[in-house]
């Protein structure tokens, strides 16, 4: 007998794990997870071995490091015009991934609906699980605009039980920056069924097209949003795992409160660095955007070159392309063979959705890496157009 709960069961491993092993065993270039191959910021990297080095090696402060937690305030001012207090408006956590679990924990009951768009991060499904809630999902139907939802869809999914919508923008894996007019509307249903807004937006400096909107900016938003972010994706060190939540004091306090049972405190010296990296000046931030989207466009173009139809994101740095062109049907198919047909690892994205047939055909693409991983990944791509 299975002695994991019932509520985990429907989640196996993750296709990351089956993918990255796949591509270590076929000697592949691996596409497929989303992490960078190159370092984040030396002043980050140099502030974190002078934390080791002067001895800040102790549990840190339950809602982090005060220094760290001006900066994270600092930080949303500058570039959203935000205002949190760093002293109980802040939450420092274990990644953006120990943020949404803690949030979900914290805020729902179970038998509680969450609102969320598909396909989704697959952390959100499980931490949905893990609460007894229950997920309504919107779908991300992608089309020559990109990719795009049914208002009556989403005016739909909310109803006498919503507790939570759960946004994440710019989205992975579409790469979609959620426009204006959408956040508006999902506000305005926030506040028409009194719903609290958790919004996951790891990648608000990895925007090319267009402009990211926190939704907390939205007028009434701010007092009904936990906003999460993680210093993972905006410094290239997926492995410290340092994320945060900001909101009003009532919410963060109640996410807290779920944090220091789960991780207690984490990441105490990397914790100082990032309050340094998130103080580099805006060319940091703008060379970060602007290397990313040269890297789509190289990937997007090498794609398209061997024969994809190509989704081209607007943000994030992943991208998803159609195989129906190339004779695929089916994206899980696709991705395990693609290794064997030219050495290089996708992930089917259809594994991020409640009705996968809405992304049978889809596969992801990761272009967070070194110009020439990227150069040879599609040089192998080729063989696809020419088989
Ligand atoms: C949408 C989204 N949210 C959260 C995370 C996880 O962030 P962290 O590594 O900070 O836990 C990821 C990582 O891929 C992501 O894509």
């Amino acid at each position: 007998m299975d002695p994991l709960v019932a509520r985990m069961r429907p989640f196996g491993t993750t296709i990351f794990a089956e993918m990255s092993a796949l591509a270590v065993r076929t000697g592949s270039v691996n596409l497929g997870q989303g992490f960078p191959d190159t370092d984040g910021p030396p002043e980050m990297l140099e502030a974190a071995v002078a934390a080791i080095m002067g001895g800040r090696n102790q549990y840190p402060p339950g809602p982090g490091v005060p220094e760290l937690r001006r900066a994270i305030a600092a930080h949303q001012r500058r570039y959203w015009d935000l205002d949190y207090d760093p002293d109980g408006e802040v939450l420092v956590t274990a990644g953006a991934t120990e943020a949404i679990a803690a949030s979900i924990l914290a805020l729902c009951e179970a038998g509680d609906e969450v609102v969320c768009f598909e396909p989704y991060y697959d952390s959100y499904a499980a931490s949905i699980a893990l609460a007894g809630a229950v997920r309504r999902p919107v779908t991300l139907r992608a089309g020559h605009d990109g990719y795009t939802f049914d208002p009556d869809q989403l005016r739909a999914a909310f109803g006498p039980r919503t507790k939570m919508v759960l946004l994440n923008s710019p989205h992975n894996p579409t790469g979609k920056v959620f426009t204006p007019s959408e956040l508006a509307l999902i506000a305005l249903l926030c506040q028409q069924h009194d719903v609290v807004a958790v919004t996951d937006e790891v990648y608000e400096h990895m925007v090319f097209d267009g402009a990211h909107t926190p939704l907390a900016t939205l007028p009434g938003m701010r007092e009904r949003t936990v906003r999460i972010s993680s210093a993972g994706k905006s410094f290239s060190c997926t492995g410290w795992k340092v994320g945060w939540v900001s909101g009003p004091a009532p919410l963060v306090s109640a996410v807290l409160r779920v944090k220091q049972f789960l991780t207690y405190v984490n990441a105490g010296p990397q914790q100082p660095a990032v309050a340094v990296a998130l103080g580099l000046p805006d060319s940091y931030f703008d060379g970060l955007a602007a290397s990313l989207r040269d890297k789509r466009d190289r990937l997007c173009a090498g794609l398209a070159d061997a024969g994809f139809e190509v989704f081209r994101p607007e943000g994030t740095y992943f991208v998803t392309a159609d195989i129906t062109p190339l004779g695929g049907t089916d994206g899980v198919d696709f991705c395990r063979a693609l290794p064997d047909r030219c050495g290089v690892v996708a992930v089917p994205t259809q594994v991020f959705y409640d009705h996968p047939d809405a992304g049978r055909h889809l596969i992801r693409f990761a272009f967070c890496k070194r110009d020439e991983v990227l150069d040879e990944a599609v040089a192998r791509l080729r063989k696809l157009a020419a088989a």
